[in-house]
């Protein structure tokens, strides 16, 4: 990947997102990181960055932040769909609202991201669009709704989005973290249906205690999944891996 490669992160005022910004811009990339509240980017603006305001389930956003980068660079040269986030109960419990919301966020928005940064891509004849998948997306974990269905379909979708798009030179990926030490789990839980009591409340109470034992001492960081997301962009046409996952307490970042 050149240097003069233009890099575009969504959710960057926080965990996988905030990592992978500072991670680009240090390698000299030219960086625009992104938020809902372009005030959580000042640390990544004195790093280095440049940053947008961006609300991936809004158009005008969306089209306003990817067309600041085209006037610059040409095109945006990697894309890191990483804005997202969680939540989920027993199906019973889980209002249609929040499923709603939550394929907004997690995908609706970013396969728009991915529709708007295209023509520049297809122009320069290549480009890297990188897309944060979860282990979540691979197996469902119980009280999975609806976070787990979103990863679900962004592997469905990546998979459709690389063979349409590998003509053209532009690579996707698909990053699929496990348990990462974030701000993730605490912004969950507020998106959780709070119902007190109802027949589910054992089998809650059980999977909570599950989750907290499997991740306890035991996830990644926001900086290792960073590394994981900057070796994938930086593979270019070489990188045969199309998945890359990186499971806590694993050394390597294997693509497969
Ligand atoms: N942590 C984990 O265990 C884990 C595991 C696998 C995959 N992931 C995935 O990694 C990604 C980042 O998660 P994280 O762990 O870094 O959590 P995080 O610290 O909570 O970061 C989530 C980021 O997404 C942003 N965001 C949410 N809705 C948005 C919207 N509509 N438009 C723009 N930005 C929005 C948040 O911004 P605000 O500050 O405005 O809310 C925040 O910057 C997510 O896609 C998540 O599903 C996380």
């Amino acid at each position: 990947m050149e240097r003069s490669t233009a890099v575009l992160v969504t959710g960057c005022s926080s965990g996988i997102g905030r990592a992978t910004a500072l991670a680009f811009a240090r390698a000299g990339f030219p960086t625009w990181a992104s938020a809902r509240r372009p005030e959580t980017l000042a640390e990544l603006a004195a790093a280095g960055c440049r940053t947008l305001r961006l609300d991936v389930t809004d158009e005008e956003s969306r089209a306003a932040a990817v067309r600041a980068v085209v006037a610059e660079h040409g095109a945006v040269g990697v894309l890191v769909n990483n804005a997202g986030h969680g939540g989920g109960g027993p199906v019973e419990e889980v209002p249609l609202r929040l499923v709603r919301d939550m394929f907004e966020t997690n995908v609706f928005g970013l396969v728009r991201m991915c529709q708007l940064v295209l023509p520049g891509m297809r122009g320069q004849r290549g480009g890297t669009i990188v897309n944060l998948g979860s282990g979540a997306g691979l197996a469902t974990p119980p009280t999975g709704c609806p976070y787990a269905m979103t990863k679900y379909a962004l592997e469905s979708f990546s998979d459709a989005l690389r063979l349409e798009v590998a003509p053209f030179g532009v690579r996707v990926v698909l990053v699929e973290p496990g348990a990462v030490a974030t701000r993730f789990g605490a912004t969950s839980e507020r998106h959780n249906p709070q119902v007190e009591g109802g027949p589910y409340e054992t089998f809650k109470r059980n999977v909570e205690a599950m989750t907290a034992r499997a991740h306890r001492g035991n996830a990644l960081t926001a900086e290792d999944v960073a590394t994981v997301i900057t070796r994938a962009a930086a593979a270019g046409a070489r990188g045969p891996a199309t998945r890359w996952a990186r499971r806590p307490g694993s050394r390597r970042s294997p693509g497969s």
